[in-house]
């Protein structure tokens, strides 16, 4: 894939970012995923790439858009398996809670795991780290490894965990090993990038999310050197007979290239609430402001992009000597 689709990807994410931002701490997640995802939608159609979306917003039948199997892009060269999160934390938005972001992934066909959106156990550490983990071994032994990893001592070590009864034991295990924890409600995607960031203070993550999540940063991990393990968690016999359907041993150990094979990879994140790695989105009346990171997995580059964006070309306000009145000239 050429280098100039990473702006191109990055653009998707920030209309995302900048349709749901607008319905920060609204209480409605509903709304503002639908937002995220008729803007993202509308800026796909714009970019030359043949995609196929394979992490989506659901079944055909159960998504109008941006389902799993719609074709995306203007249809010209590269194919590419597409993987979105358009809302990553409805939540979080709903809420007005940090770490939302908008995301997409993008690979060659047939490179992206066509996980199905049930449970993905995980485990992620940034590169320093990498090797050393092992989603089959004991919450210790995995501390330990990254301890000695990075030069210092458990007790030194943050792990992030989603905050739900069950990870109970997980926690309690970590907090037994003596690392420090940070419990999140929502956004494991943000968490598991935030390992293989310097400055985010978090070193390793575990427990279960959702697998379409669990590909998604699995992407974002390869690009920046970092490591995931995974297994998919089926509950009930119906997840179970779909993830057999797709993939041959469903408890099978995924390695980061079961995840997302090669490395001609793209992920683009837009922050919508501020977050470690994000500044959410800033309205300022006639202009908007967002900042996103953009990763190539051939080269290793990562961007951090600061945009403005022209929102309303029309002058709604002038500033007066007495505070800031209404040019009634732009009514
Ligand atoms: P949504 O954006 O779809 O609400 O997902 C948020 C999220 O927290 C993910 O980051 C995580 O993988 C998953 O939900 C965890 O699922 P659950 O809330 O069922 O524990």
């Amino acid at each position: 894939m050429e280098r100039e689709l990473a702006l191109e990807f990055v653009r998707i994410t920030e209309a995302a970012a900048l349709a749901a931002g607008r319905l920060m701490g609204r209480g409605d997640k509903e709304a503002a995923d639908q937002a995220a995802v008729d803007a993202m939608r509308n800026v796909f159609d714009t970019v030359d790439i043949d995609g196929i979306v394979v992490i989506g917003e659901g079944e055909m039948d159960e998504a109008p858009m941006l389902y799993i199997g719609e074709k995306v892009g203007t249809g010209t060269e590269p194919n590419v398996d597409v993987a979105v999160d358009p809302l990553e934390g409805t939540n979080l938005v709903a809420k007005g809670l940090p770490n939302a972001l908008s995301v997409v992934a993008v690979a060659p066909r047939g490179c992206l795991l066509h996980a199905p959106d049930v449970y993905m156990e995980k485990i992620a550490v940034g590169p320093r780290a990498k090797g050393c983990i092992n989603l089959d071994a004991t919450v210790l032994e995995n501390l330990q490894a990254v301890a000695h990893a990075l030069e210092r001592e458990v007790q030194d070590l943050t792990a992030i965990i989603l905050d739900r009864p069950r990870h109970a034991k997980i926690i309690k295990d970590i907090r037994a090993a003596g690392a420090r924890v940070k419990l999140i409600s929502d956004g494991d995607v943000s968490a598991a990038i935030a390992t293989a960031i310097d400055n985010t203070g978090v070193d390793i993550l575990f427990g279960t999310g959702g697998a379409p999540e669990g590909v998604i940063a699995a992407v974002a991990l390869k690009c920046l050197g970092g490591e995931m393990q995974a297994r998919l968690k089926p509950e009930g016999e119906e997840e179970t007979a779909r993830v057999s359907k797709m993939i041959l041993n469903p408890t099978k150990l995924l390695l980061l290239d079961d995840l997302v094979l090669g490395d001609d990879i793209f992920f683009a994140a837009t922050g919508i609430t501020d977050g470690d790695m994000l500044q959410g989105v800033r309205y300022r009346g006639r202009t908007a402001e967002t900042h996103s990171l953009v990763m190539r997995g051939l080269t290793g580059t990562i961007r951090n992009i600061y945009a403005t964006h022209i929102l309303d070309r029309k002058p709604r306000f002038v500033a007066r000597k007495a505070g800031c009145k209404q040019n009634p000239r732009a009514r």
